[in-house]
């Protein structure tokens, strides 16, 4: 990649990329050359150093140029390159772009998924390059940052024009033209938001840009709320805190547990009797159950029990087109539960730890043909998401099934714009209810979770992200003993 050129021709030399600690990461030199990366209260080790690496490695605070360490010459080079690496791989550096001679960084990138390594995709003058519908520039404290729910990494722009000239990229343009406007960012930063999705190149002639060149048919179906909602709300491709953090406890008092009445004549129910019904005696039994008998496995005849109880397609039917509304005609399913527009388009995964009768391993549920599919997930992707779920509830063990309601999200939004993520996420409460109160009549636990790993999922199947992926999970299994209800 050439450098691109001033304004008065002549090509500026390309900005120096350093990889250095994100903020909230530190390194602790142990004895014997140990290295330790410690943020948010945990430590994870990187391996055993020479002691000139590791009195190097310091420079991992304020910057070390990656240039430096391709094609890492000295043995502390690549002792300093397989550092630099691990670190990478937890998403624990961000990198600053800075002039040559300049004194501080007019970019700062921030990886938003571990492993994301800063790359440059090929560019030539001819390039027609445009903004993604997805991308978006926003105040964050007192910093401007470009981000995207398709990027692996978020941009920190120091240098106004540099934003400007990027916000100018909303219409088409080929490169060549772009480089004589004021503030050209330079190829290698054009390169590097082209390899994260904020920018991509049109390929046809003519083509504007539009929502139908971007990707595939299932990402034309995305708004741009929606797909920003569904990343920034589930784990794995964003780095902010997640989770019950108390973000503003200390700053402001939590709402009461039950709103204060509203003032004004009361009508009192108390005097009304129940009636004993056993819907509502199910209702008043379920509770979460996080612990679970590793003695006592639930059983795969209990497992397919539960799931043709809940889950399993009933009966299906088709709408005839409609010509005149240009509508084809439509596939549908009856199922246990309701669904937004009888849509159905949540699929169900089963993470099975501990199984009477089912060998651990990854399943899809197929709710027509009643059967599961085994998926062929690395062992300790399972074991990541089953870590993951135990994480969630608290407790000292993995649930014995892990079930993960993943969402066709194009099943919904080829018909509904606007409120199809909404739906989605309304349709898995449905589900998980449905869940808690098949497990409560076979007198089985079970926990709703409220973080899935869309990452880790995707790795998990081979399926991107905003084609399907998880929208909640539910923990199964049999209770422990205790019967404690934590
Ligand atoms: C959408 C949803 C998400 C939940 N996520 C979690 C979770 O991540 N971890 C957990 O331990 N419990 C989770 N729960 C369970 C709630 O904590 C539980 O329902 C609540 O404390 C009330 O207790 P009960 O279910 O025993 O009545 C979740 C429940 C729902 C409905």
């Amino acid at each position: 990649m050439r450098a691109p050129a001033t304004r008065s021709g002549r090509r500026a030399a390309a900005p120096t990329i350093s990889a250095r600690l994100a903020t909230r990461v530190t390194l602790e030199m142990r004895a014997g050359g140990a290295i330790a990366a410690c943020f948010d209260g945990f430590s994870v080790g990187l391996g055993t150093f020479s002691e000139r690496a590791v009195h190097r490695a310091q420079e991992l605070r304020t910057g070390l140029p990656l240039a430096g360490l391709a094609g890492a010459g000295s043995d502390v080079d690549r002792e300093i390159e397989r550092l630099v690496r691990r670190l990478a791989g937890r998403g624990l550096l961000e990198y600053g772009l800075r002039r040559p001679h300049g004194d501080e960084d007019f970019l700062v990138i921030e990886p938003q998924v571990p492993n994301y390594w800063p790359r440059t995709a090929e560019l030539a003058d001819a390039d027609v390059l445009v903004l993604s519908r997805f991308a978006y520039l926003r105040r964050r404290g007192n910093q401007m940052v470009l981000e995207s729910p398709r990027s692996a990494a978020l941009f920190k722009i120091g240098d106004a024009k540099i934003a400007a000239a990027i916000a100018s990229l909303a219409a088409p343009q080929r490169i060549k033209q772009f480089r004589r406007r004021d503030g050209f960012p330079g190829l290698q930063i054009l390169a590097l938001l082209v390899d994260c999705r904020i920018l991509f190149k049109i390929e046809t002639a003519g083509d504007s840009g539009l929502r139908a060149s971007e990707g595939d048919d299932n990402l034309v179906l995305w708004d741009f709320q929606d797909l920003l909602f569904h990343t920034r709300s589930t784990q794995g491709r964003h780095a902010n805190p997640l989770g019950g953090v108390y973000p503003y406890a200390g700053i402001i008092a939590p709402l009461p547990a039950v709103r204060p009445r509203w003032p004004g004549k009361k009508i009192d129910l108390r005097g009304f009797p129940s009636a004993p019904s056993p819907v509502a005696e199910l209702l008043r039994r379920r509770h979460s159950t996080r612990s679970f008998d590793d003695r006592r496995p639930i059983t795969l005849a209990e497992l397919a029990r539960f799931l043709d109880g809940t889950a399993r397609v009933l009966s299906r039917s088709k709408i005839p087109a409609d010509p005149a509304a240009g509508i084809p005609a439509v596939d549908y399913t009856a199922r246990p539960y309701p669904s937004a527009g009888a849509g159905y388009e949540l699929e169900l995964y089963l993470a099975v730890n501990n199984c009477e009768g089912l060998p651990r391993g990854f399943y899809h549920y197929d709710a027509g043909g009643h059967a599961l599919a085994a998926i062929g997930a690395a062992a300790t992707e399972l074991e990541a998401m089953l870590q993951g779920a135990q994480f969630a509830m608290g407790v000292h063990a993995a649930p014995q099934v892990l079930i993960t309601v993943a969402a066709r999200f194009a099943r919904l939004s080829w018909k509904y714009s606007s409120l199809a993520y909404a739906l989605v996420l309304r349709d898995t409460g449905v589900l998980l209810q449905t869940f808690y109160l098949m497990a409560t009549d076979m007198e089985l636990g079970g926990c709703a979770i409220g973080i899935a790993d869309i990452e880790l999922f995707a790795k998990m199947t081979g399926i991107e992200f905003h084609v399907e992926g998880p929208v909640g999970q539910f923990a199964i299994g049999r209770g422990s003993d205790s019967g404690i209800s934590d």
